[in-house]
């Protein structure tokens, strides 16, 4: 398979989860890959796994901090001389009642989940702004980003500003060939867990989807592949959600009680039917 074949691809936060599973798949398409993450001992682990000297490269980087992130491209370049593809996927969120937030908390999700996806991206665009032939910039997203959800309030607040700084950053790059979109994933598997159907948080979060599965690395990473390669020169600027339908869902559970009875002896609804009628949004 060929669809990213020689190009340099980037992919940070990628020792491990979705990360690593973009970059065996670009891997996969003949990409020279550059992987980068914090957790240095993982990464060493990853890099050994995947035994390919010619077409892998990696380094400890801390997406939040700009030196870290210049040094990775500086590597990146002295290596393969240019920069294509980048994959803006480090980040995670950690829960938290909104009112225990404390600055520090809020000023550590945001600089991990949205200021690593600028300081990356910007550093990756001047690159490929210099270079005079385009280039492709993912950043991952989540539907965390669409939507709220109690104690995720800060990291959802970070995946919304990656989806807007996404946008932007497509308006402002298109002129030099550089398409920029965000990957929004929903529930993913990413530590390889295995989707036990008897795992009532599991089968909570299955049920969310429409097609009654949780998401794999592999969903995410074909996705990341697709935006990378020539298949998608017309996209820019979008949020592409890969979440199985589960942001599908919500307008049903915003519809009526009433309606859901009539839903529900037609089809089989998996969501608890509110108890009081919703307000209409
Ligand atoms: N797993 C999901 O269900 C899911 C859903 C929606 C969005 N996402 C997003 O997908 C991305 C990857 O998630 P995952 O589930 O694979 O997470 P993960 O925790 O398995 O992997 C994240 C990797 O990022 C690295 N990392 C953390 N901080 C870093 C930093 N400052 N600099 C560089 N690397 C750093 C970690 O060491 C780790 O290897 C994240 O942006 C996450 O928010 C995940």
């Amino acid at each position: 398979m060929t669809r990213v074949r020689d190009r340099v691809c980037v992919v940070t936060g990628a020792a491990r989860g979705i990360g690593l599973g973009i970059a065996k798949a670009f891997l996969d398409e003949g990409a020279k890959v550059w992987i980068c993450d914090i957790n240095a001992s993982q990464l060493t682990q990853t890099l050994s796994d995947l035994a390919d000297s010619e077409r892998l490269g990696g380094s400890v980087t801390d997406v939040t901090s700009r030196a870290d992130c210049q040094a990775m491209f500086n590597q990146v370049v002295a290596k393969w001389e240019r920069v294509d593809v980048l994959v803006n996927n480090a980040g995670g969120g950690k829960a938290c009642a909104f009112l225990d937030v404390d600055d520090d908390f809020w000023a550590r999700e945001i600089a991990l989940n949205l200021s690593g996806v600028f300081i990356c991206g910007q550093i990756g665009a001047r690159l490929m702004v210099a270079q005079g032939d385009g280039g492709s910039i993912i950043n991952i997203g989540s539907t965390n980003g669409l939507y709220g959800q109690a104690g995720m309030a800060p990291y959802g607040a970070a995946k919304a500003g990656v989806i807007n700084l996404s946008k932007s950053m497509a308006l402002e790059l298109g002129e030099y060939g550089i398409r920029v979109n965000a990957l929004c994933p929903g529930t993913i598997l990413s530590g390889g867990e295995y989707d036990d159907p008897d795992n009532p948080t599991l089968t909570l979060l299955r049920s969310h989807t429409a097609v009654n599965r949780l998401g794999r690395v592999e969903d995410i990473a074909a996705a990341a592949v697709y935006l990378a390669s020539d298949d998608s020169t017309f996209m820019s600027g979008h949020a592409m959600v890969v979440d199985g339908g589960a942001t599908s869902r919500q307008l049903l559970l915003n519809a009526t009680p009433e309606f859901q009875q009539q839903a529900s002896s037609r089809y089989t609804v998996t969501t608890a039917v509110p108890e009081e009628p919703r307000s209409s949004q």
